[in-house]
Formats: C-alpha cells, structure tokens, sequence
C-alpha cells in the first residue's frame, strides 16, 4: 500500500518519505518511486509532511505507533489497516475498538480511515477505476483539517472522497473490507449483493 499510494502521490507531486523498521527494504522503495520521495526510518516518517499513512500489518501496529512514540500526537494519520483473521475472514479487533479507533487512542493523532476497501492494484492505476468510472473512496474522520488533507490525497489519486462518518464509523469500513474480502475469496462479485442506487 506504501508503493502503490506513496508512487501515486509522489507522481502527482507531493513529497514523500518512506518509513520501515528496516532501512535497506525503505531506501529500495523510495528509490522505485523516483523523484520526490526518500527514506528514512520509522521517527522520521512519523514526523514528516502533512500526513503519515499508516501502511502496516495488523499485527506489527503497536509496534510500529510505538516506534513513534510521541511524534504522531495531533497529526494527520492515514489508517489504511485491515485487521483480518483467516480463515473465516473475521476481524481481528472482535467486538472491540476499531482498528482506527486503537491507533488514535494510542497516538493522539487526527486518524483517518481511508483506502482500506481496494486491493492495492486499484491503486497503481492512474486514476483507479471502477466499471470505467473513478472510484469513490470513503473516509471517516473527526478532524476538519485532517479530512481536508486526506479528501485532497484522495483526489489526487483521481479518486472521488466521500465523508462515511466520524472516527466511530471507522469500524464499518473495517468490518466492510472483510465483506469485501470474504465475497471475493468466495469466488464472488461483493458488489453483485449490493442494491443498485434507485
Ligand atoms: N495490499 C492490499 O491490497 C491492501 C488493501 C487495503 C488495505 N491493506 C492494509 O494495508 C496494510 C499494509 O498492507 P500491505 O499489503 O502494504 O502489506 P505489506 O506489503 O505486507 O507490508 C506490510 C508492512 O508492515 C510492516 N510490518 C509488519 N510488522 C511490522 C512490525 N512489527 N514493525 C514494523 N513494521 C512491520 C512490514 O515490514 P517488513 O517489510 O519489515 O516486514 C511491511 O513493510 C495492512 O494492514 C493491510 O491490511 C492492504
């Protein structure tokens, strides 16, 4: 999710600096994006640019927040994570706290929930798209300026942001992806099961 969403944003020209416990599989990935991104390790990803998009395995997140330390209170952090079971597809957080919800209790940041529905190949395609049209990416925030920041990213991914909701409905589209997930495992379309708009 790292290269798929830092190479688009980076084309679209905003900077980015790739963040990874190990610093050799960091400095690959800037140097496959190109121009505007470079490594560093995890502190100086938690602290740089407008934004850090969270792009971390369910399991290694507190490690990764903890990493951080301090560095993410009151910034804008893009939550992408999926906490996923297999097999069964169930979600990883239970009844409990969201996933988002955990890192922003954890971090003090302005969470958003975003990207989390698609496969990361949607989001190497320029702009990604959806039966030919430009896919809506939902979003939850509380934050105002955070939302503006990750409704922006969104767009320039050539993507349409649409506001899903506050923090609290970030584990709707938590236990969507699994939907989404299980269906297509299953061997079917998710969107076959859903009404057309009337
Ligand atoms: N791929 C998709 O299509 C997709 C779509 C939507 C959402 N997501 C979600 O996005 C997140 C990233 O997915 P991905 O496919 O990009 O995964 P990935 O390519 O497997 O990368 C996961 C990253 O997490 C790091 N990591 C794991 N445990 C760690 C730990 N304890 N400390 C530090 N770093 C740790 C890994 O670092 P190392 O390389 O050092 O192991 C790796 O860089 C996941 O939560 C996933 O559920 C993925």
């Amino acid at each position: 999710m790292a290269d798929a969403l830092g190479t688009q944003w980076a084309r679209a020209g905003h900077e980015v600096l790739v963040g990874a416990r190990d610093g050799d599989k960091a400095a690959r990935l800037a140097a496959r994006i190109g121009p505007g991104a470079r490594a560093g390790g995890l502190r100086d990803a938690a602290g740089f640019g407008d934004a850090v998009l969270l792009a971390v395995a369910y399991d290694g997140v507190k490690e990764v927040l903890g990493h951080a330390g301090d560095l993410l209170r009151g910034r804008t952090v893009i939550d992408c994570v999926n906490g996923i079971v297999h097999p069964g597809v169930t979600l990883a957080t239970g009844a409990g706290p969201s996933v988002a919800r955990q890192i922003a209790d954890a971090t003090g940041a302005h969470v958003v929930k975003a990207f989390n529905l698609c496969p990361d190949d949607l989001w190497r395609m320029t702009p990604p798209l959806v039966d030919g049209r430009p896919l809506t990416v939902p979003i939850c925030g509380d934050d105002t300026d955070a939302l503006a920041t990750v409704r922006t990213l969104t767009t320039d991914l050539g993507c349409v942001p649409a506001d899903a909701g506050g923090l609290d409905r970030a584990g709707v589209l938590e236990a969507t992806a699994a939907y989404v997930i299980g269906m297509y495992i299953g061997g079917v379309d998710p969107r076959s099961a859903l009404p057309s708009p009337m």
